[in-house]
């Protein structure tokens, strides 16, 4: 079959690697992709936000079935517009994306089907806002609604720097998104990453991972989209698992096809493990990056049998086979990033480092010139290496590190702390 892959970043390129690996694959695709995407499928130049002109391009190539990596196509209706074309799409609809297009929304929601979440308030004007922070414990949490690329959370610990976020959200920092607010309780404990592959009525558990939210060593440093990860996560065990699945997962999925939009595609559950138990910080309806890299180097199953599976509501027919190594992705940053980071710096070393034993070198932001290869984005590479525990595989990414020549990028140097401290506190 033909496939088409929509987005360019690190978790497109491990699913374009994953896609490319399965025996039902004729041709993949991917728009617009990237220079590491382009080693495994055929990039296309179209706009992804045009949905006429992407189901034109699927007609004209045959392409049996669309991949959504991205959330924003999601919550624009994408998958929508698609189907009605007659096009297969992995990934929710418009309505079920507001599960992450709209955290008012998934509030509620949660309430009314009694997920554990963090005690909250929406507001759409800002004194009333400020007056409902005010009679908050610190600190506490000030987020956007609508989607804000990562950049839309506040944690604030004083009541002043909850009423600036309040009014430089009410303010339009966020644009359209920050048109309302939710404040909520601020959440104790470790967080983890949570996949459950669904197919509108069943819900079939893809792992967990922990993510490095923050830019520099020692978790310190502004919030990124993540500055590595790892998987399996130790504070995932088998119980917290199905706690996780019975909690939150199958009532998500229960709730959503009640209300008439039931959920198909990836949810991504970002999680606090809490003393109390798993609560649910946010749904997210697409894979994470840089979780999904480790995710697809731990799956043993054909990902496109998978996909498949969810889109024709079989899922409750299917199991799905992991390896037993642990997986760890180190990203690679421009200089700058998560401000505005310096692009058009040459990377060389890559084929090199691609040789160290376990290491496999996802692409989130180049391009070629020629033979030369060009960073061209924040995030840029993702070296990702498996291993039988989280330090051989630590180990190895960093020796692939290593290897690169790249003067104007940086990365963390601690990633994995966290399961490395419990693997040698238990040896
Ligand atoms: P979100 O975009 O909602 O995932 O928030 C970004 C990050 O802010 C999360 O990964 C958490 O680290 C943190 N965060 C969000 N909400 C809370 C909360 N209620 N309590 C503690 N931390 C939070
Ligand atoms: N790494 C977190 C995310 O993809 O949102």
């Amino acid at each position: 079959m033909n496939v088409l892959l929509l987005g360019s970043g690190g978790r497109e390129h491990a699913l374009a690697w994953a896609i490319a690996a399965s025996p039902l694959l004729d041709k993949l695709y991917c728009a617009p992709g990237n220079a590491g995407i382009a080693e495994v499928a055929t990039c296309v130049p179209l706009d992804i936000t045009d949905h006429a002109a992407l189901a034109a391009f699927c007609k004209e190539n045959r392409i049996d079935l669309v991949v959504v990596g991205p959330e924003a196509p999601l919550v624009a209706g994408v998958a929508d517009d698609l189907t009605a074309a007659g096009i297969k799409v992995f990934g929710p609809s418009r309505e079920a994306a507001r599960l992450e297009g709209s955290k008012g929304f998934t509030k509620d929601l949660c309430r009314d089907l009694g997920i554990p979440t963090a005690a909250y308030g929406r507001f759409s004007d800002a004194a009333a806002a400020k007056a409902f922070a005010r009679k908050q414990k610190l600190p506490v949490v000030v987020k956007a609604d609508g989607l804000a690329a990562g950049k839309g959370v506040v944690i604030a610990e004083t009541y002043a720097e909850a009423e600036e976020a309040i009014d430089a959200c009410f303010g339009g920092t966020f644009g359209a998104a920050g048109a309302e607010i939710v404040i909520e309780e601020f959440l104790d404990g470790e967080e983890a990453s949570f996949f459950a592959l669904i197919d509108g009525k069943t819900a079939l558990p893809l792992g967990a991972a922990q993510d490095h939210k923050r830019a520099f060593d020692g978790d310190k440093g502004p919030n990124t989209g993540g500055m590595g990860a790892y998987s399996p996560a130790p504070v995932m065990t088998p119980e917290m698992t199905e706690r996780v699945m019975a909690e939150i997962i199958r009532p998500v999925v229960a709730g959503m096809a009640a209300r008439g939009t039931p959920y198909k595609g990836v949810l991504f559950a970002g999680l606090m493990i809490t003393p109390e138990g798993p609560k649910l910080i946010e749904f997210n309806v697409r894979f994470g990056d840089p979780e999904c890299q480790v995710l697809m180097m731990r799956l043993k199953s054909d990902l496109l049998a998978a996909v498949l599976a969810a889109c024709d509501g079989v899922l409750d027919n299917f199991s799905l086979r992991w390896h037993d190594d642990a997986v760890l992705t180190v990203v690679m940053a421009a200089q700058g990033y998560p401000g505005t980071p310096v692009k058009g710096t040459e990377i060389r070393g890559l084929e090199h480092a691609a040789q160290v034993e376990g290491v496999e070198i996802f692409h989130a932001g180049t391009r070629r010139d020629g033979s030369r290869l060009i960073a061209n984005g924040g995030r840029v590479l993702n070296i990702t290496a498996r291993g039988r525990t989280v330090t051989e595989a630590r180990d190895r990414a960093y020796e692939a590190i290593a290897r690169i020549d790249w003067a104007e990028g940086f990365y963390r140097k601690d990633i994995g702390w966290r399961a490395i401290a419990r693997e040698r506190s238990a040896s």
